[in-house]
């Protein structure tokens, strides 16, 4: 297996594939995606773009239809939802399909949209990611970060990070056997350097800072724990995401 991290969807590739991609949006998008399907909900179905959400969930029954919608870290006005992990309560989502658009998250989904299996990852997830690869052995396996507006992010490269390095002591291979590329070995040493202080690095962090000032503490503290949540989200069909119990 050969592990390839990008640090934005502009950095990913777009002339080929991956045999599996992985979206990574700890700061929140892949963090909610992870928490919707936990606690039941049907789907998570992902748009870049506000106005296709909103058509296409208009064909949906109202009652097992929810809207969610982000833009600069606030709610998009019309929606039912942000795009907090905590809101993801079992009372709500169970048996609903959550129709989710983001400013970054969901256009990191859409660019590795065509490879044969992608996967949405966060630190909740991490473990139960690690180990659906460790079972699949993908070839070719992408790790991308939504990062923000184009530019590098912080806590999508150490989540990056914790997934290769438990992979490579889970797999017991060496970084030449794994790294494909040469963030994958900086995202390593990212997360072997804050792996015990992840709450802090998001604090640090450019869109941490906007969360705070948003009043997102309690965010940042869900969404910096590692391994809590046993789901692996995967891709059904484009841009719909089911927790791979119910395939
Ligand atoms: C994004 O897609 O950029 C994020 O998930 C933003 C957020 O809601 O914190």
């Amino acid at each position: 297996m050969k592990l390839f991290v990008y640090h934005t969807p502009e950095l990913t590739p777009s002339d080929r594939t991956a045999d599996c991609a992985i979206a990574i949006d700890v700061l929140r998008a892949t963090s909610t995606i992870a928490t919707a399907l936990h606690v039941g909900a049907e789907a998570v179905q992902a748009f870049s773009d506000l106005d296709k959400l909103m058509q296409v969930s208009e064909d949906w029954p109202a009652e097992k239809r929810l809207r969610a919608g982000e833009r600069g870290g606030s709610k998009v006005t019309g929606c039912d939802l942000g795009n907090s992990p905590l809101d993801c309560t079992p009372e709500l989502m169970a048996g609903k399909r959550l129709f989710i658009t983001t400013t970054n998250g969901t256009r990191a989904l859409q660019c590795i949209q065509a490879c044969p299996v992608v996967l949405t990852a966060a630190l909740i997830n991490r473990q139960a990611i690690v180990e659906y690869v460790l079972k699949q052995q993908p070839e070719t396996l992408w790790l991308v970060g939504s990062g923000w507006e184009g530019s590098f992010s912080l806590e999508d490269t150490v989540c990056a990070g914790a997934i290769a390095s438990a992979l490579m002591t889970q797999a017991n291979c060496t970084l030449e056997d794994l790294a494909g590329n040469d963030e994958t070995i900086s995202a390593i040493a990212l997360y072997r350097q804050w792996q015990n202080n992840l709450l802090e690095l998001l604090h640090h962090a450019s869109h941490g800072q906007r969360l705070l000032r948003l009043d997102g503490q309690e965010d940042l503290k869900y969404c910096a724990q590692t391994d809590i949540l046993d789901i692996v989200p995967i891709q059904k069909s484009p841009g719909v995401l089911v927790s791979l119990k119910a395939l």
